[in-house]
Parts: C-alpha cells; sequence; structure tokens
C-alpha cells in the first residue's frame, strides 16, 4: 500500500423525501447508531488524513448529533448532484494522496471493500466499486465497449434501452488520485436529463485522458444496499442484526433463534451464554461464563456475573449483577443498581440505585429505592422503600442478616440494625435495632353480626 495520505470525503447532502421524516436520513439509527456513524467508523478504519462529510438540508443537527471532532463538516447548500457535492469538500483536503468517496447512506459498506478500492487509487487508477445486479433499476450502468473496457457510467435517465439492459452497476464508491479528481471535476457539466454535476462523469474523463480505470467489486453481495426508505432501512437492519447474531454464534454463544435478537450496541459474551428469543441489547453490555438471559428480556448499559440467569421479561438498565444471581421473570432493575453475588430478585421487583449484599433475596412484588442492604437479607413479599417525602429523595439502610416480613413499609431515611426482624404489615419510621423484633402492632377486630350488602 500507498504511503500517500488517504482522505475520505462522505457525501450525506440529500434530502432523504422518502423516508418521510423529520430527522435527516443519516441520523435514523441502524443497529442502535445513526446510519452516518457507521459509514464514519468505516472511513475511520482506514486511517484517513482528512475526513469531509457533505451535510445539506437539515445538516447542523448532523453535526451537532455525532460530535465527531475529527470530521470537517462541509455545507452544500444546493444539491446539484453527486460531482458538485465533492467540489464542495476539496478545500479541506491535503492536494495530494487518494480520495475515497463514500456514501451516508451506504452504512454496510465493509472495510476489506474499501481497502481494496484504495489500494487500486494509490496505483495511480481510477477505482470504481461496481456490481453485477439482477434488477439494475435506479443505478448507474457501467459501460464497456466491444474488448471489455470501462468506457463511461450511464445514469439510468440519461440511458438508452439497451444502456438500461446491463446489469453491472455503479456502487457510487470511488477512489481516485486527489490530482486527478481535481482536474476532472474542474471539467463537469450538467447537460444530462437531471441537470446535475454526476460524479460518475469521471469515468468518461478519465477514459478519454487514457488513464486506467480499474474496477473492483464489493466483498459481499449486500454490503453496498442504501437507504432511500424506511423499507430499506428495516431490511439493512435485519441484515445487520444478522451479521452480529452470526458472529456471536462463531464466538460460542447459545441463540434460541439467530433471527430474533436485537444488539443495538455492543455485547460481550463469556464462555456458553446462552440467550432465548426477543432479547434487546442496548448500550455496553456484557455477560460472564454460562449467563442465561430468558426470552424477552431488554438489557441496556448492563454487567452479569458468572453463571447468573436473567429470567424471562426483565427489564434491566444501567447496573451491575455479581456471580450466581437470578433475576426476573418479571424484574426491573433501574439505573444505579448494584447487586453482589447469589441475590435473587424475584417477580415485580422494581431496584433502584440501591445495592443489595451477597445471598440477598428481594422475591416478590417489592420496591428497592436509594437503599443499601446488606448480605443473607430475606426481604419479604409487597415491601417498600419509601424513598420520596413529595420533596426529596432518601436512604434506606438495612444490615447484614435482616428479615424483612410481608407488606412492610420502610420509611427513609431509615436504618434497620443487623440481625433484626421486622414482623409483617410494619410501617417502620424510627431506626430498628440490631438484633431485635420490631413491629407495628395493628388490632385485629371482629364485627360481629356484620352483613355484606347486597346488590338489589
Ligand atoms: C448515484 C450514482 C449512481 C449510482 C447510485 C448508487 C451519480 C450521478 N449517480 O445515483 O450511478 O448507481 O448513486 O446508489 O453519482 N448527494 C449529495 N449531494 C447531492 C446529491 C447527492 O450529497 O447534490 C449524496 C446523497 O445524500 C447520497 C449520495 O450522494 O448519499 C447519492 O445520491 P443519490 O441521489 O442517492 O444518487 P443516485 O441518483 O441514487
Ligand atoms: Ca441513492
Amino acid at each position: 500500500m500507498s504511503t500517500e495520505p488517504l482522505q475520505v470525503v462522505i457525501l450525506a447532502a440529500g434530502e432523504g423525501k422518502r423516508m418521510r421524516s423529520r430527522l435527516p436520513k443519516v441520523l435514523h439509527p441502524l443497529g442502535g447508531r445513526p446510519m452516518l456513524q457507521h459509514v464514519l467508523d468505516a472511513a475511520r478504519r482506514l486511517s484517513p488524513s482528512r475526513l469531509a462529510v457533505v451535510i445539506g438540508h437539515g445538516g447542523e443537527s448532523v453535526a451537532a448529533r455525532l460530535d465527531a471532532p475529527d470530521v470537517a463538516w462541509v455545507l452544500q447548500e444546493r444539491q446539484l448532484g453527486t460531482g458538485h457535492a465533492v467540489v464542495q469538500a476539496l478545500p479541506k483536503l491535503e492536494k495530494r494522496g487518494v480520495v475515497l468517496v463514500l456514501y451516508g447512506d451506504v452504512p454496510r459498506i465493509a472495510t476489506g471493500t474499501l481497502r481494496s478500492l484504495v489500494d487500486a487509487a494509490a496505483e495511480n487508477q481510477l477505482a470504481i466499486l461496481t456490481q453485477e445486479v439482477d434488477d439494475p433499476k435506479g443505478y448507474g450502468r457501467i459501460v464497456r465497449d466491444a474488448s471489455g473496457r470501462v468506457t463511461r457510467i450511464v445514469e439510468e435517465r440519461d440511458a438508452t434501452e439497451a444502456e438500461r439492459a446491463i446489469r453491472e452497476v455503479n456502487t457510487g464508491i470511488v477512489a481516485a488520485p486527489f490530482a486527478k479528481l481535481e482536474a476532472w471535476l474542474a471539467g463537469l457539466g450538467n447537460a444530462n436529463r437531471q441537470g446535475e454535476y454526476y460524479l460518475t462523469d469521471i469515468v468518461a474523463a478519465a477514459v478519454a485522458g487514457e488513464f486506467p480505470v480499474a474496477v473492483r467489486r464489493p466483498q459481499s453481495d449486500s454490503e453496498c444496499l442504501g437507504v432511500n426508505s424506511r423499507r430499506e432501512l428495516a431490511r439493512l437492519e435485519r441484515l445487520l442484526q444478522m451479521d452480529r447474531a452470526r458472529a456471536l454464534l462463531d464466538e460460542g454463544v447459545t441463540l434460541a433463534d439467530p433471527a430474533r435478537i436485537d444488539v443495538r450496541g455492543e455485547l460481550s459474551c463469556g464462555r456458553d451464554v446462552a440467550i432465548d428469543v426477543n432479547c434487546i441489547f442496548e448500550g455496553k453490555v456484557s455477560l460472564g461464563d454460562g449467563v442465561k438471559v430468558g426470552a424477552n428480556c431488554i438489557l441496556r448499559d448492563v454487567t452479569v456475573g458468572a453463571g447468573t440467569e436473567i429470567r424471562p421479561f426483565s427489564l434491566l438498565e444501567e447496573s451491575s449483577v455479581g456471580e450466581n444471581a437470578r433475576i426476573g421473570p418479571y424484574a426491573r432493575l433501574r439505573p444505579g443498581t448494584e447487586l453482589a453475588a447469589d441475590v435473587h430478585i424475584g417477580n415485580f421487583c422494581e431496584v433502584k440505585a440501591s445495592a443489595i449484599g451477597q445471598g440477598s433475596k428481594v422475591n416478590h412484588l417489592s420496591y428497592i429505592g436509594d437503599a443499601s442492604i446488606g448480605r443473607d437479607v430475606n426481604v419479604g413479599a409487597g415491601t417498600i422503600t419509601c424513598n420520596f417525602d413529595g420533596a426529596a429523595k432518601h436512604r434506606t439502610v438495612i444490615g447484614d442478616d435482616v428479615h424483612i416480613g410481608s407488606d412492610v413499609q420502610l420509611v427513609a431515611p431509615v436504618t434497620i440494625g443487623k440481625g433484626a426482624t421486622i414482623g409483617a404489615g410494619a410501617t417502620i419510621t424510627r431506626d430498628a435495632p440490631a438484633g431485635e423484633l420490631s413491629v407495628t402492632e395493628k388490632k385485629q377486630v371482629t364485627k360481629p353480626g356484620w352483613k355484606r350488602p347486597k346488590k338489589k
């Protein structure tokens, strides 16, 4: 490979009308990240010396949302064509090396494919990425002469009947030496059916100047698919998810159905992790060895220790779970939850901003918020930490080996001493001493002869 600098221009000024959206097309998420982010990442893997993105309509929000300090944002005020778009970016580039042009709406492009194109351009050629397709509709067609040499690219709307039958199409992605590209672009006209400055016309310009044109093919059939509509976005999402599912299977993860998992972030798994159907992983999720995730769970920014089981229908966010724990079914861990090893959180329990020590159990219908719970604590069914007094949040502290009966309200701020027992139905408003039983006594009364009202 050449030591000349590589510079990348990403075209993203198109309006994306067919998305029927207020959000600029390249900000629509794919696999949990803006479409353009995928293209930026592909570009960055080539370590370019300059990275320019051409934006148009709604472009300011694109720049703001992506927070990419290494990107030179270029405004193309009017969308006068792909050639015109590249011209806008030239002042941001060094006048040497190779320029690679990518599309902001072609997010699955593979780095290997781009490398082969850049390498061809570094050998002083115009390198174009083309593909044979069954249905060439909408694409620019690659026109070759009798000896099979590429002579030009013709856009569908400018093509003759015979040219339209050509099934070799332009993916749009090209690489060329800077000086040549600059010269060809300077010579572009817009005398075509769309009245646009076509980047594709540089091929005819190269041929006219007897500059070699190299053709490269993508590594896979689907990586050059673009997004113009929500249908295409949905299709690409499925393709990307299938890529991710296959990668997990190859790493040794068991997936009940690779078509029914969505990874919208980074999922890292230890050995022998098993994931049942319809689970969603967002942000950074790490699952230790032997972790089992039941059906219909959502995990966002969560760390799960080895041997832990997340049972069906659980939602875990910004939390960490220790080893050999058991969460769910139907558990909700909200941000700031830290569970030690061997903790059990059962059905219809919500835990927020709380630390729970090793071996402790909160098994049924409870709310634990802003609490510190020690080891080997048993929290009875229906227990609630009353952490909010209407103005501020307060903490509940529960020592090791505490037993809390069912239906207890712990009115924070309150501390339950080590080894204490709290009787069922208690409303605890003052600190409960260690080792003792605390109850709030309510008298059971029977009303003799009372009659239940009857419907008339
Ligand atoms: C382009 C190619 C066509 C190729 C097809 C592949 C040209 C003239 N045609 O056609 O040969 O088969 O892509 O999908 O290049 N853009 C701008 N500014 C503009 C116009 C476009 O930034 O003024 C951007 C768009 O946002 C998009 C990309 O360039 O990311 C391609 O534009 P699009 O209008 O989709 O090009 P096509 O007509 O599909
Ligand atoms: Ca297009």
